[in-house]
Formats: C-alpha cells, structure tokens, sequence
C-alpha cells in the first residue's frame, strides 16, 4: 500500500480553547525503531487532551504535538526488526500522543489485537482507560476478589472501564456519579450500588451500604476535598488511588489515621511512563484481560458520541460539557 507524504490532521493553532482546534495538513509520521505505522480508523478522546489542549500538560519530550493517546487502525509499515503486529494487522494502540490524525506511529510493544467481535470505533477507545485502570488497580492497588472499591466519577471515560474491569475480577463495586441518569448507567454496567453526589453525602452513603464500614480500595480522580472523606472511609490496610486532581492536588494526610489505619496512599500518570513499563501493562492486559472482553464477560466499552476527524473541536466541547456517559471518540476514516 502506498502511503502518502502528507495527511489530515488535527493543529492546535495556540493553547486554550476548544476552537483553537483545526484540521490542517502536516508530514506522515514515520515509524522509529520499534514502531509501527498505523492508517488510523479512530481515535479515542481522552480528559488528558483536554488538559494538554489548555496548555497544562504538555508532551513528553520526544512525543508528537498532534493530541491523541489511543488509536485503532491497520498497521501499513513497520521498522526494520518489528515481530508483531505485521503489516495488515489491524490493532489497538496507546500512544504518547499523534492520535488524532490520518496515520499515527506507536511502539509494537503498545499494540494490541482488536478483541473479537469489537469494532475499531469501540477498540480505540480501550488503551487509555485500559492500561490506566489496569496499572493502578491491580498493579500497585492489588483489588483482590473480596474486597470492596469505591470509584469517584463512574461514567467517565476511567470510571465506566474501572466498573468492568473491578466487576469482572469479583470486586464489590460502588461509584459516585453526578445525576441519576450516569448512576443508572454505572449499574448496568456491573456496579453493585451509585450514588448520585449531588444530592447524597457519599461518606454517609458508603458507611450504611457497607453496615457501618468503610471500603478497601477508592480509585479517585478528584482530589482536593475528597481526600480527607475517601481517607475517612478507608477500612484497615485500605488503599487510595490517586489518578486524577480536578478539585486540586494540595491536601492535608492526617498521618495518625494513616498508621492506625495501615493505609497506603498512591498514584500515577501514565503518560510518562517508560515504553517498557508500558510494554509489561500491555502484555498483562492482553494475557488477563483481553480474553474476558473476548468472551463477554468484560462488556464492550461505553461509547457515548462518535464525531468526524473533523470536528474534534466540537468532541471537545461536548467533553466539556460533562453530559457524556463513558467514551467520546473521533471517527478517522471509514
Ligand atoms: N493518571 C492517569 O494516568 C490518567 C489517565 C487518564 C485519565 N486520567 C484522569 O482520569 C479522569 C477521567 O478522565 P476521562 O478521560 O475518563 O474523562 P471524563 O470522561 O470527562 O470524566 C470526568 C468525570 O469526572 C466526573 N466528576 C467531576 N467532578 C466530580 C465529583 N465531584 N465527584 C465525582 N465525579 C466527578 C464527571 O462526571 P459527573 O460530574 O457528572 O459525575 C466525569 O464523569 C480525569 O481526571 C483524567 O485526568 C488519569
């Protein structure tokens, strides 16, 4: 197949707003060593773009400066000692960024198969979520079968992946989630109970479903003022999971409930995480997690509005807007 020198393209023409974002023209990337070029079909959307978009999280040095952190698409070149994927493969990629555009590079080792039966407008929108939920639940959060988790912002892009992922692996599982609707939506995606924050104090909520207790793991991507209440909630040697700040990453760690709890307080980002840690989170996911979306017990992701390459301003926005429920997606090509 012969692949063009130029390709359409997503341009953020200066930081800030959703409209600064235009499709213009730019190079083809080529495959360094260890990558693979992919024609991209589509590309998932992701808060991080956002937050890059308005200038507060910029590309690890060597990434594109195209947005974009997962893809699926076909693989059409591969460098020179590329095993796997192979030319006409078609895959499922995370990347450190390029995804919204025509064709996108990714190291093979952040490649993964297109699970059976799923399109690959659902198929990009499972590395970022994947590989997030994934790392940090069961890498250094260590959710066993019978224990109890409590996910902040259940109908998000994380917390949709973060309900099947805990649901499938025999977790009880209870979300946050802020209206009825999104609270309906996490239950039928495997949730044991949701409560809606805006109108229920969730400490209060958790403690009389859990008959007085706490839970054992709080996956959160809020920070701020949910820090002192998740603490408040933790049960002996609980863990918090610290993925997300959009109330604010300056708290006060009350240290004596830390011990006399046994607690541990973590956290990560993914993005600047090296191509081998993420080649060993890859590897985990396709040998454990992968055959369960095969064989349904792990439900196909939540894609909530497909918008044209295009119209990723508009994707933004809508992002924004905070009425989605799971995934926003761009659709590359058809
Ligand atoms: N650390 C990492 O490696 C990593 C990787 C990817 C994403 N993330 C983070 O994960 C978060 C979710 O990302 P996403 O792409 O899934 O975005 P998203 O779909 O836009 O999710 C944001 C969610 O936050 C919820 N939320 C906001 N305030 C809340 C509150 N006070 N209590 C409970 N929920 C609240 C929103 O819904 P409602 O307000 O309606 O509940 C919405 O569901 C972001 O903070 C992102 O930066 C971290």
């Amino acid at each position: 197949m012969k692949i063009p020198g130029k390709m359409q393209l997503i341009q953020l023409s200066a930081t800030g707003d959703a409209d600064n974002l235009r499709i213009a023209s730019g190079p083809t990337p080529r495959p360094r060593s260890g990558e693979v070029l992919i024609r991209v079909a589509a590309a998932g959307i992701n808060r991080p773009d956002l937050l890059q978009r308005r200038g507060l999280y910029p590309q690890p040095p060597g990434a594109s400066e195209t947005l974009g952190l997962e893809i699926a698409g076909t693989v059409v070149k591969a460098a020179a000692g590329v095993q796997s994927p192979r030319v006409g493969e078609q895959v499922c990629a995370l990347l450190a960024g390029g995804g919204y555009a025509e064709y996108a590079t990714a190291p093979a080792t952040q490649c993964l198969p297109i699970p059976a039966r799923l399109s690959m407008l659902e198929a990009s929108a499972l590395p970022e979520a994947f590989f997030t939920v994934w790392s940090n639940l069961f890498m250094p959060g260590n959710l066993g079968a019978d224990e109890s988790i409590l996910i902040h912002g259940g109908s998000s892009g994380i917390g949709t992946t973060a309900i099947a992922i805990a649901h499938a692996f025999g977790a009880r599982v209870i979300v946050t989630a802020g209206s009825d609707e999104k609270c309906q939506a996490c239950l039928r995606l495997g949730a044991n109970h949701a409560i809606n924050y805006r109108t229920q104090d969730f400490v209060q909520q958790v403690r009389s479903l859990q008959d007085g207790k706490g839970v054992d793991v709080v996956l959160d991507i809020i920070g701020g003022s949910y820090f002192a209440r998740n603490l408040e909630l933790l049960n002996m040697r609980g863990r918090i999971i610290q993925i997300g700040l959009q109330q604010g990453s300056e708290v006060m760690l009350p240290l004596l409930t830390l011990m006399q709890k046994r607690a541990s307080v973590t956290g990560s980002t993914l993005r600047p995480r090296s191509i081998g840690e993420k080649a060993v989170i890859a590897q985990q996911l396709r040998q454990q997690v992968w055959p369960l979306i095969e064989s349904g017990k792990i439900r196909p992701p939540l894609i909530d509005k497909v918008f044209p390459l295009a119209e990723a301003a508009q994707a933004h926005a809508w992002m924004e807007r905070g009425a989605h429920i799971g995934k926003i997606v761009l659709q590359v090509a058809h």
